[in-house]
């Protein structure tokens, strides 16, 4: 089996990356932000409290994404693997991710860190908000994005440095050579 946590700061490439993971090794692609979308779009009462962060670049509270997530995973059985996009974004959300994975007998295998720099996140984000109709895809909420990124999720970094499995990726170039460096690293495992 196979779960990878693919990290990154806002517009690193989790999810353009995580679709041709899928592809190629069969994984089972969870992403929080994916999921949180969804919610939101039927405008229930929690996808209104939902949409109150995430359209302000703020995260929503961890209790609520950890019952998200651990709901999800027993929905979507998948023997191959999963793959974890967006999650965990604090320390506390790496830590329940553990134990919610060890109570159904599996681990992280890899966390793979894209490395992309801020200017290039910024022309990346401004440029999907032209079309992506996401509440967050404009300037000042990516800049709080790359601001809650830096405070609250990458200390996260160390939690998986500590594990022994946190793995840079260079996150500069075409989509095919990033792709490249990521199957060169979960090939190695
Ligand atoms: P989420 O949906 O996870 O957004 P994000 O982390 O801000 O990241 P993005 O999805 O914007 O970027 P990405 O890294 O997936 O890059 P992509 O491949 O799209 O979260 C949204 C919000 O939900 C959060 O702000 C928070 O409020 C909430 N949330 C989610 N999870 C949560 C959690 N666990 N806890 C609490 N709150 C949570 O690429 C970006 C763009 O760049 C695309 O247009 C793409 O085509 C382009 N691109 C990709 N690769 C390249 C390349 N190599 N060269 C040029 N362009 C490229
Ligand atoms: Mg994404």
């Amino acid at each position: 089996m196979l779960n990878v946590v693919i990290f990154g700061a806002p517009g690193s490439g989790k999810g353009t990356q995580s679709a041709f993971i899928v592809e190629k090794y069969g994984l089972e692609h969870l992403s929080t932000g994916d999921l949180l979308r969804a919610e939101q779009k039927t405008q229930s009462d929690l996808g209104k409290l939902i949409e109150s962060y995430t359209s302000q670049g703020n995260l929503v509270p961890d209790d609520l994404i950890i019952s998200m997530l651990a709901k999800v995973l027993d929905t979507k059985m998948n023997k191959k693997g999963y793959i974890f996009d967006g999650f965990p974004r604090t320390t506390a959300q790496a830590e329940a991710l553990k134990v919610m994975l060890a109570e159904r007998d599996m681990k992280v295998s890899v966390m793979l860190d894209l490395n992309v720099t801020e200017e290039e996140l910024i022309t990346r984000l401004l440029n999907r908000g032209k079309t992506s109709g996401r509440s967050d895809d404009h300037f000042e909420t990516i800049q709080k994005r790359i601001q809650v990124y830096h405070s609250q999720t990458a200390p996260v970094k160390d939690f998986y440095k500590k594990e022994g499995l946190a793995t840079d990726i260079e996150g500069l170039g075409t989509m095919d050579e990033i792709f490249a460096r990521i199957t060169k690293a979960i090939d190695a495992l």
